[in-house]
């Protein structure tokens, strides 16, 4: 999508993503949401489930890839006792998809064995992808679909403009993702979602956030950091930045100590994987 348009939603944007989704859901037997490993409450909107209720619901745990296989475990449990199904995911990774197909007949057991009952053989299950900006929903999409798909749109029984993908003899999948508005419920939502690089960074203070970002580091992965940047013992986020500062001898003009460059190139490390395999929020057991 246009990165520019990205996090700049006003309400007519929201009302009007929200209706077209309201529509396309209508023709589908299953939602295929696209999370965010590293932080998948944050990454997620959850009137997604007052606009899917009644449909099947499939949630992929995506860029797993770089989010620690520990949490993704964790977290794939936590929303499947909530009823949903689960698969952790590298879209980029067409071996995944397997898994994904598989899990998505299962899902759809039920209405498969309805129409069954029906007399109604080999109708494919019609499925969407909804997610909010670059949680990875085209990348998901065109790895799915792979080259050798087939779009059917236009047919008699199709709505107009509609494509639908093929994706075998048992699934079709609507061609156009849902994009889902991110919920800054509080400032740490917001700057988790800033921390996977879905907020534009010219809006943001980079020092503020990889301050923020170091935070949660030395609280749950401080061995990572200190192996990463050869850091003594310290607890202290600020004491942190400046010995990154030092290590990775950032300076600017006059041989000063440039900090923002240390924080964006923590950054960039964390956001590409560098740092490890990192999840920066938990799943909490509800009512404890
Ligand atoms: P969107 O449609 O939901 O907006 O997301 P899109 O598919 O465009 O994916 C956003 C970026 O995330 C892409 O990187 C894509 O390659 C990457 N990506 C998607 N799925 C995965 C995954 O499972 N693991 C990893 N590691 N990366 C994934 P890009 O085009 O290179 O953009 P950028 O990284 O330069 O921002």
């Amino acid at each position: 999508m246009d990165y520019n348009m990205q996090f700049q939603w006003y309400p007519g944007h929201m009302t009007k993503a929200k209706r077209q989704m309201q529509e396309d859901i209508k023709l589908v037997d299953l939602v295929i949401e696209l999370v965010d490993a590293r932080i998948p409450l944050s990454s997620r909107n959850p009137d997604i489930d007052e606009l899917g209720k009644n449909k099947a619901r499939l949630i992929l745990l995506n860029k797993s890839d770089l989010a620690d296989d520990r949490q993704n475990e964790a977290w794939k449990r936590f929303f499947e006792e909530k009823g949903y199904f689960v698969v952790r995911l590298d879209a980029r990774n067409r071996g995944g998809m397997k898994a994904v197909s598989n899990v998505i007949m299962d899902a759809c057991k039920e209405k498969i064995e309805r129409d069954r009952r029906r007399g109604i053989k080999n109708r494919p299950v019609r499925a969407m992808v909804v997610g909010i900006p670059n949680v990875g929903k085209s990348t998901f999409i065109n790895t799915f679909a792979g080259k050798a798909c087939a779009k059917t749109g236009n047919k008699p029984g199709v709505t107009k403009g509609k494509q639908w993908i093929r994706l075998n003899k048992n699934v079709e999948l609507l061609d156009t993702p849902g994009i889902l508005w991110p919920k800054f419920e509080d400032q740490s939502v917001g700057l988790k979602l800033a921390c996977i690089g879905s907020i534009k960074d010219e809006i943001l203070n980079i020092d503020e956030l990889a301050l923020e970002l170091i935070r949660i580091l030395l609280a749950d992965y401080p061995d990572l950091l200190r192996e990463r940047y050869a850091l003594d013992d310290t607890t202290d986020a600020v004491e942190v930045l400046k010995q990154v500062t030092e290590n990775r001898k950032c300076v600017k003009k006059g041989n000063e100590p440039d900090y923002s460059k240390a924080a964006a190139l923590i950054i960039d490390e964390f956001r590409t994987g560098k740092l490890g395999k990192i999840t920066l929020e938990k799943p909490v057991q509800e009512g404890v």
